[in-house]
């Protein structure tokens, strides 16, 4: 009865024996799934593709000589192993985890290291700089102009291995680098005295920063310390197991004590973190492109003779000072850095004059009648300095080059072209000075 309520059609459907089968097609057993797979399983096929694929760039390199990479060079593949590994440990192991022989994808090029040079459009970093482009390494440069200038580095404008970033590093960046050399400091009296705060936050926030990053991205880290981390010291020459004579908390402190600090921060990171890192401790370096007006007693020398002003020295003028090339202290900063040793490394030339000897040098290389004026010392302004280098010697085989008298015309012929030439705004200004 309740079949009959829901279907009624029956007596119009054809009887049991009208029914006559199709043959049957044993062919469309294999057809319909291959139709099938063909029509709804796309994707099985685009995995298919891609697994062939994989398997013929992993394989066909290996037969392929000249993708074999030497250790000394960094490739791209080294980054990709150390970013590998800071994901599963949380730790890098530097350099030494790198392994020789990586393959790089076909079509893509072995690239130079990339670097980041912070403070690189000072005087130290940006010769720094040249050296690193001239290898065929691509640099960022990072540096808030505060004592810097971008003259130094525009001839790099350009050339798509610079980068230049204005950038304070108080604040954290995140860049993809294989090296960092951290320069990024004010140097001079002059310039550190104007804002000590601003000094040691630099030392001790900047240094932080910078070593947060190599420790995020597996790159090796060098910081540019100072031989002022010696104070007014009471061993002469100073060796780098010499702890020094700092006043903690006097007019120098923020440098001095900012250096120390941030010696204090890179070695943590590297016991604590594994982070590769090196320690140049510099001593008074000179050149083309320091500030003209910055208080170091070399560009001030220079300056004065240069404007016809009497040559002002501080005390007694028998303090003594050690005056490195700057494209010496160049080599040395490479040399520790491509090399094996943390350090603490001092880089300086031994050779000592006092600022009696070094007037007399500017004197003849400048103007032989140029005055000699003696004013009251600074606060602790350190009475000697001359650095040991024994050690970069032994283990660097790192020595300056460059005599004070070959040096000295160098740098004269940059600062005559930039007080007379297209920067005669410079040339105004009064000289207060140290014998730093
Ligand atoms: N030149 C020397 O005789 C000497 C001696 C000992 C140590 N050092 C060290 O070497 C490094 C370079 O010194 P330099 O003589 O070239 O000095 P510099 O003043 O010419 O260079 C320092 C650079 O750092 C930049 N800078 C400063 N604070 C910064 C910040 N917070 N963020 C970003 N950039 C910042 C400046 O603008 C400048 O370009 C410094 O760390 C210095 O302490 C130099």
């Amino acid at each position: 009865m309740g079949s009959e309520l829901i279907f009624r059609g029956h007596e119009t459907q054809p009887t049991p024996d009208a029914y006559s089968p199709k043959p049957p097609k044993p062919w469309l057993a294999v057809i319909r799934p291959i139709h099938y797979v063909l029509r709804e399983q796309r994707l099985v096929f685009v995995l298919v593709g891609i697994a062939i694929a994989t398997l013929v760039f992993s394989l066909l390199p290996a037969h392929h000589g000249n993708n074999h990479y030497p250790i000394s060079v960094s490739s791209d593949s080294r980054i990709l192993s150390e970013s590998t590994q800071l994901t599963h440990s949380g730790f890098v192991s530097g350099f030494g985890s790198f392994h020789p022989g990586g393959k790089v994808p076909l079509g893509l090029k072995r690239k130079g290291l990339r670097i980041v040079v912070t403070g690189g459009a000072g005087f130290v970093g940006s010769h720094l700089v040249d050296r690193l482009i001239a290898r065929g390494d691509s640099v960022i440069v990072v540096d808030n102009f505060f004592t810097g200038r971008k003259e130094n580095v525009m001839h790099h404008f350009g050339n798509p291995k610079f980068e230049l970033i204005r950038h304070d590093v108080v604040e954290p960046l995140l860049l993809e680098v294989d090296q960092i050399y951290h320069l990024a400091c004010p140097a001079s009296p002059v310039h550190y005295k104007f804002n000590p705060v601003k000094t040691i936050i630099s030392n001790v926030v900047g240094t932080l920063n910078m070593l947060g990053l190599a420790k995020r991205v597996g790159a090796r880290f060098l910081l540019t310390s100072t031989s002022e981390v010696y104070g007014d010291p009471l061993q002469h020459p100073q060796v780098e197991t010499y702890w020094g004579n700092v006043n903690p908390i006097g007019v120098r402190s923020c440098y001095d004590e900012g250096k120390r600090t941030a010696e204090t921060l890179t070695m943590d990171y590297h016991r604590g973190a594994g982070v590769e890192v090196r320690i140049a401790r510099i001593f008074n370096t000179y050149g083309p492109r320091m500030c003209i007006d910055d208080g170091r007693v070399v560009s001030n020398f220079v300056a004065q003779a240069l404007r016809k002003e009497p040559l002002t020295v501080y005390g007694d003028g028998k303090q003594t000072r050690s005056f490195q090339y700057v494209s010496d202290l160049v080599e040395g900063l490479m040399r520790l850095m491509e090399g094996e040793h943390v350090g603490p490394f001092n880089l300086g030339n031994p050779g000592e004059f006092t600022m009696l000897e070094l007037a007399q040098v500017v004197q003849e290389t400048i103007d032989p009648n140029a005055k000699i004026e003696f004013r009251a010392n600074t606060e602790d302004d350190p009475h000697k300095r001359k650095p040991d280098i024994t050690k970069a010697k032994d283990l660097l085989g790192w020595e300056p080059k460059v005599s004070l008298r070959k040096g000295l015309p160098l740098m004269v012929s940059d600062f005559r072209q930039r007080i007379f030439g297209d920067h005669k705004a410079d040339g105004a200004s009064t000289i207060t000075s140290s014998s730093v």
